[in-house]
């Protein structure tokens, strides 16, 4: 159920133009699929966001679902709409970047990104970013963030985790959703203003696979095993093993450590 907090966080955003206007809602198939519907319709302009209690058909990356119960966690996209001369690939880098960023601030915990969209507490995922665009009739993405808060999380994922079992106490998803809009405004702010290279160092400096042996699977490919070596200003993962230097473009793979596990625990 959407609390009565909930009902009434607009009046408690900090923010200048981001999730200006947001419309919450009790539940949804999708937040994504509902925001892109309204921006289909012509109903929705650049940061207009949505926030769901719960989710009936949350989407993941690579065609997965995303756990989506009722009472405890975050499900929230957000319309932007970059300048015509701007890849849309690095807004992933830039949601990243503002969800480890909020939880630093509201939460107190330090957040890490895995490649490509994944942010961990201490080797566990606890928040999912999928970002839709296109081009038509202009440039448009949808970017959305899943956060589990008090969860519970996913019992098929064994590397999931809720922040507040991270921390081991009480965390306020209202206090998170509205620090996560400022963070994120400043984030595409700093995008526009300092260009692509402000994103890459901001991502780098709080990431857990760069310089980590990773093992590549691609469908339908064996699996090889590289140094994940930077990151593309268009979010792609280079990868070098033997003389082979890859790209590795998010949609079409899923990394792990070379030893299996997730994501490390430390750094
Ligand atoms: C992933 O890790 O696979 C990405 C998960 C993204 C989940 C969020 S929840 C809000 C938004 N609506 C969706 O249907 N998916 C994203």
């Amino acid at each position: 159920m959407v609390t009565s907090r909930m009902r009434s966080i607009r009046s408690e955003l900090e923010t200048r133009w981001m999730a200006r206007p947001t419309v919450i809602l009790d539940e949804v198939d999708s937040t994504n699929r509902w925001l892109k519907n309204q921006q289909g319709h012509g109903e929705a302009s650049h940061g207009m966001a949505v926030w769901a209690d719960a989710q009936t058909e949350g989407r993941g990356r690579l065609g997965r679902t995303w756990h989506s119960p009722p009472g405890s966690n975050i499900y929230t996209s957000v319309l932007l709409c970059p300048p015509h001369n701007r890849l849309s690939g690095v807004l992933s880098l830039v949601a990243g970047v503002a969800v480890c960023d909020a939880v630093r601030r509201a939460v107190g915990l330090d957040a890490r990104m895995k490649w490509p969209n994944d942010a961990v507490i201490q080797g566990r995922k606890f928040c999912g970013i999928l970002v839709e665009a296109g081009a038509d009739p202009s440039p448009w993405a949808i970017v959305g963030i899943g956060v589990n808060v008090t969860g519970p999380v996913d019992p098929a994922l064994v590397h999931a985790v809720s922040l507040s079992e991270a921390r081991d106490g009480l965390v306020s998803r209202e206090d998170l959703w509205r620090t996560l809009m400022s963070t994120l405004e400043y984030a595409y702010d700093q995008w526009i203003a300092q260009g692509d290279t402000w994103v890459v160092r901001a991502w780098t400096r709080m990431n857990v696979t760069l310089g980590q042996e990773v093992q590549v699977k691609r469908p339908g490919d064996a699996p090889w095993v590289g140094t994940a070596e930077s990151i593309d200003v268009d979010g792609g993962l280079w990868v070098v093993a033997h003389g082979r230097r890859e790209k590795v473009i998010s949609g079409e793979v899923s990394i792990r450590l070379a030893d299996g596990r997730y994501a490390p625990e430390s750094f």
